[in-house]
C-alpha cells in the first residue's frame, strides 16, 4: 500500500496511489493521483504517471512535448484546501492557531465536537500522534463516511480516532478526564457546563466561531460556569505578500474573515477572593533595598 504524503519525514520516491501536485512555470497547480500506466493530459501535452512513479519529490518532469512541471507532495495546508467538503472547513491559519492556543500536545486525550469534513480532526490527529486519542461527535450521519475518507487521505494511521454519531446538545459528553475539548458547532454555550464536567483540572476548552454574537454568548456562559478561568478570544488575519525583484507588496486579495478562537482553562470553582492582605512593612523594606537613592 502506498504511504501517504504525511507519513514519513525521510526522503523517498513517489509511489503509485499517492496524490501529487504538479506546478507549471506560472505556478498553476494540477492535482494527480498516481496510477501505474495512467496518463495525465494537460494543455502542454500528456504526462505519463509511470514517469512520476519512482521520481523524487521536488524534481521536474517533462510532458511528451517537452514542457516541464515541478512535482511535489501536497502539504497538509494544501490538502485541507482541496478536501471534498460537506461543510465549511477551518482554514489552515486557524488550524495552526487551534493547535497552539488549544495547546494540543503529543499523547493528549482530545474530544472534538463537530466533525464536518474532517480537516480539524486531521490536524488534531497529527498533533497528538499515535500516543494520543481523539473522539469526535457528529450529529449528521451523512457526513461521517466522507470525512473518514478525507482523514484517511491526510493522516497516516488514524486508528486512534473514534467517530461517534451523537447530538452533543441533547446527549451530552460521556468522556471523562479529557485534556482538551475542541468545538466547532454553532451553539457551544449549550455545552459549557458538560465540558467542565468532562475536562480534567488544567484542561482546555476551545471553541471556533464565525460571529461576535456567538462569541459573546459563549463568553457569558464561561463567566457563569465558575469552573472555567482565563477566557481568551483571538482572531487571526493572514495577509499574503507578493515578492519579486521589482515589486514587494501585499497580494491584492486576502481572506478578510474566517472565525474567532475562544479558549478557557478548567480549574477549581473560583473562590470568593476577599480583600487582598498587604504586608505593608515587608513591601516598604524591599522597595528601600531596591532603590539605591533611599
Ligand atoms: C462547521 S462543521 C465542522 C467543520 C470541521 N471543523 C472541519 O474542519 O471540517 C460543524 C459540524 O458540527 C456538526 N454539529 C452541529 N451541531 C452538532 C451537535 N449538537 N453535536 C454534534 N455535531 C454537531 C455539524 O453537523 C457539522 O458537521
Amino acid at each position: 500500500m502506498a504511504k501517504k504524503a504525511t507519513e514519513k519525514s525521510a526522503s523517498r520516491p513517489l509511489e503509485a496511489g499517492e496524490v501529487v501536485v504538479l506546478r507549471d512555470r506560472r505556478e498553476r497547480r494540477y492535482r494527480v493521483k498516481l496510477k501505474p500506466g495512467g496518463e495525465y493530459h494537460t494543455h502542454m501535452g500528456p504526462l505519463s504517471h509511470d514517469d512520476l512513479i519512482g521520481h523524487e519529490e521536488g524534481g521536474f518532469v517533462a510532458t511528451t512535448k517537452g514542457n516541464k512541471f515541478l512535482v511535489l507532495r501536497p502539504t497538509l495546508t494544501e490538502a485541507v484546501q482541496e478536501l471534498p467538503r460537506h461543510s465549511q472547513v477551518i482554514y489552515s491559519k486557524d488550524l495552526g492557531a487551534i493547535l497552539m492556543h488549544g495547546d494540543i500536545f503529543p499523547g493528549a486525550r482530545v474530544l472534538e465536537i463537530g466533525l464536518g469534513s474532517g480537516a480539524t480532526s486531521s490536524a488534531l490527529l497529527r498533533a497528538i500522534g499515535q500516543g494520543g486519542s481523539l473522539v469526535t461527535y457528529e450529529v449528521r450521519e451523512e457526513v461521517i463516511e466522507g470525512a473518514k475518507r478525507n482523514i484517511a487521505e491526510l493522516v497516516a494511521d488514524p486508528s486512534n480516532h473514534t467517530v461517534q454519531l451523537r447530538d452533543a446538545y441533547e446527549e451530552g459528553i460521556s468522556e471523562q478526564g479529557l485534556d482538551r475539548i475542541v468545538m466547532d458547532v454553532p451553539e457551544p454555550w449549550r455545552l459549557v457546563e458538560r465540558a467542565a464536567g468532562a475536562l480534567r483540572p488544567g484542561g482546555i476548552l476551545l471553541s471556533y466561531l464565525p460571529t461576535v454574537l456567538q462569541v459573546h454568548q459563549l463568553g457569558m456562559a464561561l463567566q457563569e460556569e465558575r469552573r472555567f478561568q482565563l477566557p481568551e478570544t483571538v482572531e487571526l488575519l493572514e495577509r499574503p505578500w507578493h515578492v519579486t525583484k521589482q515589486s514587494i507588496r501585499p497580494e491584492h486579495r486576502m481572506i478578510a474573515h474566517t472565525g474567532f478562537i475562544t479558549t478557557a482553562r478548567r480549574c477549581e470553582p473560583a473562590p470568593a477572593w476577599g480583600k487582598p492582605v498587604v504586608e505593608t512593612v515587608a513591601v516598604e523594606a524591599v522597595e528601600a533595598e531596591a532603590d539605591p537613592l533611599t
